[in-house]
């Protein structure tokens, strides 16, 4: 890590929203950072104020983001639930406070346009991405796939065995989601491609989704320790619609630029698979790069990464270094005191936020085309 500093002085940062991600990702790695000084955490519910009040006393904790002194902010990270990224996010921006938000960054095209000029009239810079192209596994992927020749597909696959988020709560309720696995898994998925990718746009996009598993008690995530259902969700102040769950569990798409590459993407909550397995594969004309690993705070996960090239019918392992759980959150730290200072950075987050969701958009759009009939094969 870098100790680098904001105009001499250490990125005086608030975070809000303070639930899982603050508390088991950003608010540990920013305490640690020499960089950032956290000097807000912000959320309405008492529970998480009171979890953060007893983990980190030093930290001023605030019900609300008005409460807070934004001249002593430099930066804020926004970890709230998804149908709050792009309100909250664009309050901030207007105030002229740099945002780093997290993903999803907006659920509907018209978001983005509100976070783009939400960016230009405040003059302040949105910052996002996913944390796992700083992984150093898919660093040595795409380093190897500058010698693929012509690039011709990617393959994005992150297929959990079981680990569907707050099953009940807001990740399953399409009103305050904006979608399942596709919008959740699926939007790092598509950050990993965007390097290869580059500003090529979707001309062609078709998909399809399903919830064979979301419902069982089975298929939840044993990661993260969720809230005892009792019919509120408590994070929003708004009722839990218990039982209501309206989102997919798996989403499959094909997907082609208008420059000829293909993606096929496959995102999966839960399946029939034995562990939680991501693979990206990357085509070119000369050659293809494979890596297979596991993605993100899963304990039932693939012990080593594994990285291969394939060329002429010969397939050959390439070293990769070994790294502990979560070490990609720190590079990305790292990344966003640099961009903080990059001037040619503002609107990099929306445009590729754009091109995102336009895609997550056509996908769901295709996938309610197909009228669903319950079918098995039957030889
Ligand atoms: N980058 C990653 O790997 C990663 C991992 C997990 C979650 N996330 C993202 O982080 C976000 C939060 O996810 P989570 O798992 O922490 O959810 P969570 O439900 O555990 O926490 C959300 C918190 O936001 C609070 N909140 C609600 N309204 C608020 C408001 N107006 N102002 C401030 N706080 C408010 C809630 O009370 C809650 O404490 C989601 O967008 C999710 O997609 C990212």
């Amino acid at each position: 890590m870098t100790a680098a500093n904001h105009e001499g002085r250490p990125v005086r940062t608030a975070v809000v929203g303070l639930g899982w991600a603050a508390r088991s990702i950003w608010l540990p790695r920013l305490r640690r950072h020499p960089g950032f000084a956290v000097n807000a955490a912000v959320d309405p519910d008492p529970a998480s104020r009171a979890s953060v009040a007893a983990e980190f006393p030093d930290i001023p904790v605030l019900a609300a983001v008005h409460d807070a002194d934004l001249a002593q902010v430099d930066l804020a990270v926004v970890a709230v639930p998804n149908h709050l990224h792009c309100e909250i996010a664009a309050g901030l921006l207007h105030k002229g406070i740099p945002v780093f938000l997290e993903k999803p960054v907006c659920l509907t095209s018209a978001e983005a346009e509100q976070l783009a000029e939400a960016e230009r009239v405040g003059g302040a810079r949105l910052l996002a991405g996913s944390a796992a192209r700083h992984r150093a596994d898919v660093r040595s992927l795409l380093a190897s796939a500058g010698d693929l020749g012509t690039i011709r597909h990617i393959e994005l696959s992150w297929v959990r065995a079981r680990g569907v988020p707050d099953a009940g709560g807001w990740f399953t309720r399409r009103r305050l989601s904006g979608g399942g696995a596709l919008v959740d898994l699926g939007w790092h998925l598509f950050d990993i491609a965007t390097p290869v990718l580059g500003s090529a746009n979707f001309t062609q996009v078709t998909g399809s989704v399903s919830g064979d598993f979301i419902a069982r008690d089975s298929a939840r995530v044993s990661w993260r320790a969720e809230k005892a259902e009792d019919g509120q969700d408590g994070q929003d102040g708004e009722p839990a619609d218990a039982g209501v769950i309206d989102v997919e569990d798996t989403a499959r798409a094909f997907l082609v630029t208008d420059d000829g590459v293909s993606l096929s993407l496959h995102a999966s909550w839960a399946s029939h698979e034995e562990r939680d397995i991501t693979r990206v594969r990357i085509d070119g004309s000369a050659g293809s790069a494979t890596l297979r690993c596991t993605f993100g705070f899963s304990p039932n996960r693939l012990e080593h990464p594994e990285l291969t090239r394939t060329e002429d019918g010969r397939t050959r392992r390439i070293p990769v270094p070994d790294e502990p759980i979560g070490t990609e959150y720190d590079r990305q730290l790292d990344e966003l005191l640099a961009q903080l200072r990059d001037p040619a950075g503002p609107g990099r987050a929306v445009e590729e936020a754009r091109r995102t969701i336009g895609a997550i958009e056509r996908i769901y759009s295709s996938a309610r085309a197909a009228q669903e009939k319950p079918r098995s094969y039957r030889p």
